[in-house]
């Protein structure tokens, strides 16, 4: 037996989880930690909410709330979501909690008394009238590489580069409005420098069991060499600096939060302990047992933009502080794609969670088997409702629930759902015997290896072959002429269903739930499954249906959804490739495909707001032929009253919308300015309406 201790990184509490974190994260953790608990092996599986970073000063800033309100309402958001969705965490915890405080502060206070960091005086912006640091996000200025007047202190979002705030010109605080100015101020950094060659080796060991995505990405920051990183920020908003002489500065949230995997581990055993499904006693009764026995096997699952902080900064603290184990693995996930398009907490171009789970009760293994199905493991890739409908209907109904199915409905038939007496075994019934027994095999190889996708698909080509053995050997004809083959037939299907109830608890657990009911069975152990499941004689519960048919109105709705909040959101264009900045020029077109686009010109006859938005205009438009109405994301840019009579383009064949009640007919062209705001693209002088565009 081997002792793991599993995480999932921590999100950050300052807005609704989405499938981007469900696929790449906290599934495949979910899955790995119900498949090691029913291997029985000792797992803790851990996470909490990470409640610090700008970022949630800036969204409690713009609410004008504090950030402890913004924290806790997501917390508890977040949390309700990871249950809904079955994510097995044995302790879920936050850090603002009073036990990470103390444990980031002492963790600090062990380094700074070790004399690690090294104390560097710098240059930083200061707002006079907010007194008070800024961090790179609170600063503005214009791009020093393309010009762009919005850029932050850390990034100019038009040009995608990064930036240092000393490098803007003409900054601004966004606090305050005012130009900062420069101030001394001490910091605490990390020599990572100091650790290259100790985590060089220690990653140079790992080149063949971690991700090659997850080695390259280290690879690189090493070949660049690393540099010493500032771990304290000036702040009022997070861990204080425990040393003096840092009033109004906390930890770096980057320091802090990975301190929250052990800060948890802590309060689960405050607590008394107990974990979530475990079927065996724990050795490990301490939080020590965990963090600090060589024997723990600590994997962290985390998404690609967490990977340095993990692999390495988090080491080299580690390793500064001593005595704690280093990560066996960090099965790093790439991203998640959306109907074309990256997700995005801002543009809230994402499927929430919560809302899923309000708008689809009971069917949460849908989405973990979706999800799990299109996992980025080795490259970015997409989900979409078109596909969710496909392999809900296709695979989960039509493979899984339709064997399942008829195996039940079959045994209540023939036997009043007492599982049969098997005769002797013919040739088609040791194949089926050998496929479950290979895919339980393959299943655990490929889980071993951090291979989710594949065995969630080896799973369902168990079902396939369960539905391949009742199609050869026609139990249904054969009930006529041969009883006694056909009760074999039935306890070979019924077997492989327990299989299945088995096989599919880390992947679908509901799904595995209602299985075990149907069967009248308990849940079982993995080496359980190296033998027969079901006795002769057993009888089985009832037959509920496993899966439902996704209808189209279902999926079209969430597309619509979908559109209709990415145009409140953006300028009425709808999404696809579109970044925040000024992205890259599209893929390639033909000029038939340009041609479809029938762009015409218009006049606004009357425009009035959206009732409830603030970004949505009602247009009338004179388009010569006819009057029609096209709802427009522009209000935040434009009076109504200001533009009647305003000659515009608009796009008169795009298939008419429902937006917020209002049937939109077409769409009016604009240009994105620098700043992100939108002006008509309008024909130089006045022309026909109805004048096509080309
Ligand atoms: O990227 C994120 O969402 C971070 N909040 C992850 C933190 S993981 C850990 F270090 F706590
Ligand atoms: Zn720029």
């Amino acid at each position: 037996m081997s002792r793991f201790l599993v995480t999932a990184a921590l999100p950050y509490a300052n807005g609704p989880l989405h499938i981007g974190h469900l696929a790449g994260c906290f599934i495949p953790s979910d899955i790995f930690v119900r498949y090691l608990r029913m291997k029985g092996e000792d797992v803790l599986f851990i996470c909490g909410s990470d409640e610090h970073g700008v970022p949630i000063t800036l969204k409690a800033r713009n609410e004008n709330v504090s950030p402890q309100v913004v924290v806790d309402r997501y917390h508890e958001l977040m949390k309700k979501a990871f249950a809904g969705f079955g994510i097995s965490f044995d302790h879920y915890s936050r850090t603002t909690a009073k036990i990470h405080h103390e444990t980031a502060s002492s963790f600090f206070r062990e380094l700074y008394d070790k004399k690690v960091f090294s104390e560097e005086t710098t240059e930083q912006y200061y707002d006079e009238e907010a007194r008070q640091f800024l961090a790179d996000r609170y600063i503005t200025g214009t791009c020093p590489r393309c010009g762009f007047e919005k850029a932050f202190g850390d990034q100019c979002e038009n040009c995608g580069s990064s930036l240092s705030p000393s490098e803007l010109k003409s900054p601004k605080s966004t606090l305050s409005g005012k130009p900062p100015v420069r101030k001394q101020t001490k910091n605490w950094f990390l020599p990572l420098d100091k650790y290259q060659e100790k985590i060089q080796d220690w990653i140079g060991s790992h080149k063949e069991d971690w991700k090659s995505n997850v080695f390259g990405q280290c690879m690189s920051w090493l070949n660049e060499g690393l540099k010493p990183r500032a771990m304290t920020r000036d702040l009022d908003w997070g861990v204080p600096v425990p040393v003096d002489g840092a009033d109004g500065k906390v930890l770096y949230v980057w320091f802090d939060a990975p301190i929250g995997y052990i800060s948890s581990t802590k309060e689960f055993f405050e607590q008394g302990g107990n974990k979530n499904g475990s079927r065996i006693t724990h050795h490990g009764s301490r939080w020590e047992d965990y963090w600090k026995d060589d024997h723990t096997r600590l994997v962290h699952f985390i998404g690609k933009d967490n990977i340095v902080f993990h692999c390495i900064i988090f080491p080299a603290m580690l390793m500064a502080h001593g005595g704690y184990v280093l990560p066996e693995n960090v099965p790093a996930n790439e991203f998640l794609n959306l109907e074309g398009d990256k997700i995005s907490t801002s543009r809230k171009w994402a499927v929430w969670l919560h809302e899923y789970l309000e708008e689809f009760p009971g069917r949460e293994d849908e989405l973990r088997y979706v999800l799990t199905s299109v996992a980025p493991e080795t490259k970015d890739s997409e989900f979409t409702w078109k596909d969710y409908q496909a392999r809900v209907n296709n695979e989960l109904v039509a493979i899984l629930g339709n064997f399942v199915n008829r195996t039940m409905v079959l045994t209540h038939k023939y036997y009043n759902g007492t599982v049969p007496q098997h005769g002797e075994l013919q040739k088609a019934d040791h194949d089926l015997i050998h496929t479950i027994r290979n895919s339980k095999l393959k299943i655990g190889l490929l889980l071993d290896q951090y291979k989710f996708r594949e065995a969630q698909f080896e799973l369902m080509n168990l079902a396939r072959a369960g539905n391949k053995y009742l199609a050869d050997t026609e139990p249904w004809k054969l009930v006529k002429t041969d009883g006694e083959r056909v009760q074999t037939i039935m306890y070979m299907a019924l077997e492989c269903t327990a299989y299945l109830a088995g096989l599919t608890e880390p992947f679908l657990p509901h799904c595995s739930k209602r299985l075990h009911a149907m069967l009248n069975s308990e849940s079982v152990g993995w080496k359980q499954m190296d033998g027969r499941l079901l006795k002769p004689g057993h009888l089985i519960g009832t037959a509920t249906l496993l899966f439902e048919k996704v209808e189209d109105d279902i999926i079209n709705n969430q597309i619509e959804k979908l559109k209709n909040t990415a145009m409140e959101q953006s300028n009425g264009s709808p999404p696809g490739g579109g970044d925040e900045t000024q992205g890259a020029i599209k893929p390639e077109v033909t000029f038939d495909d340009f041609s479809k686009m029938d762009i015409r010109v218009a006049t606004i006859l009357e425009a009035e707001r959206v009732p409830k938005t603030d970004k949505l205009l009602k247009l009338l438009l004179d388009v010569g032929s006819e009057k029609r109405t096209v709802v427009s994301g522009i209000a935040e840019f434009y009076a109504p009253e200001d533009i009647i009579g305003r000659q515009v383009s608009y796009l008169a064949n795009l298939a008419p919308r429902k937006i917020r009640g209002t049937e939109s007919a077409g769409m009016v062209l604009m240009a994105e300015d620098r700043d992100g705001s939108l002006v008509f693209v309008s024909p130089e002088r006045e022309t026909g309406n109805g004048g096509t565009v080309s």
